[in-house]
């Protein structure tokens, strides 16, 4: 029998549950790696971020047999990501019956399909929760890209390319972008490969093998004193600035009043105590999202601009 639910289910970081537990509070009950909650529209939808994945329109399965699990699933649709934390076994031989879902690693830039993934785990041998819909375009939240070992100078440039993922969009040849906070260089490497011009604004210089790439410009500054007037129009503005998160906001808010920049991805980082406040109003400012991607640590990813941010 299924039974549609009414909240989310929230997959947690390893690392940072707690502030997951902050986000949610009290209300949200937990089992295992998941934590569910009854009234999502309570806290915001898109109040909470440090999760790792979120099923969005969450199911009860009560089955018989593992056939009769995988029947109900593959009737759903074809993409399935598990999450399992008990019944192991029994779980495998669902997860065998259902289709192959890769989770090889990809080759930027890459064109992440629109076909949902859901996810499932189970409570007991005959209970299974399960969604169709998650906020993550990954199998469980989870990619991997295959890696430059030579060119980028720090490994950066593997979270500007998840965002970049996560957008559906990206640079061209041409496009005026600018890297705030932007060395060593690697995401700076990602987008001059890609044939935009980079700005790279650092007080320290890039790596020379990246400041030699065509395209690429170092300004030696601080990025907040620099008015967007100063720099002119851009295409994409990039901020991976170590800083407290109101300090960005409002740095970033003189660049929307400006009109001069339609595309942004910053890295919101957390000093200590996580800021629960500032994500909020960043994820407030139209066509936006806010994440926590794969590849962050202890740091949040705001994304913006005209498209369908999945
Ligand atoms: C985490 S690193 C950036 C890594 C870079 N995105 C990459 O891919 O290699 C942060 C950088 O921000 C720079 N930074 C800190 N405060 C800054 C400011 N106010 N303006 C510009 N850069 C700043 C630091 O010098 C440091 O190089």
């Amino acid at each position: 029998m299924l039974t549609p639910l009414r909240g989310q289910v929230y997959e947690r970081l390893e690392a940072f549950e707690d502030h997951l537990q902050m986000e949610l509070g009290l209300r949200a009950a937990s089992f295992g790696p998941l934590y569910y909650l009854d009234h999502p529209e309570g806290i915001g939808q898109d109040a909470c971020f440090w999760n790792q994945n979120r099923w969005l329109r969450p199911f009860r399965l009560s089955f018989g047999s593992i056939s009769e699990a995988v029947t109900a699933l593959r009737d759903m649709q074809r993409n399935w990501a598990p999450r399992l934390f008990t019944q192991f076994r029994r779980g495998a031989l669902i997860q065998s019956q259902l289709p192959f879902l890769s989770t090889k690693p990809r080759t930027f830039p890459w064109l992440v399909p629109d076909t949902p993934v859901g996810a499932w785990t189970l409570l007991d041998a005959h209970t299974l929760i399960g969604s169709t819909h998650c906020s993550s375009p990954f199998p469980g939240g989870v990619i991997s890209f295959e890696e430059d070992k030579e060119g980028p100078p720090s490994r950066a440039y593997l979270k500007l390319w998840e965002a970049l993922v996560r957008f559906k969009k990206w640079p061209g040849p041409g496009d005026r972008c600018l890297d705030a906070g932007a060395s060593p260089g690697g995401w700076t490497w990602a987008l001059a490969r890609l044939g935009a011009e980079v700005s790279a604004i650092d007080r320290a210089p890039p790596a020379e093998r990246v400041l030699a790439m065509p395209g690429v410009r170092w300004i030696k500054h601080d990025a907040f004193t620099l008015k967007p007037e100063d720099i002119g129009p851009l295409d994409w503005l990039f901020c991976d600035v170590i800083c407290y998160p109101p300090r960005l906001y409002e740095w970033i808010q003189r660049w929307l009043a400006s009109g001069l920049c339609s595309n942004f991805i910053c890295t919101i980082k957390m000093q200590g105590k996580p800021d629960l406040e500032t994500p909020r109003r960043f994820a407030a400012i139209p066509d936006s999202k806010v994440v926590h991607l794969y590849h962050n640590k202890h740091e949040l990813t705001w994304i913006c601009g005209a498209g369908n941010v999945p």
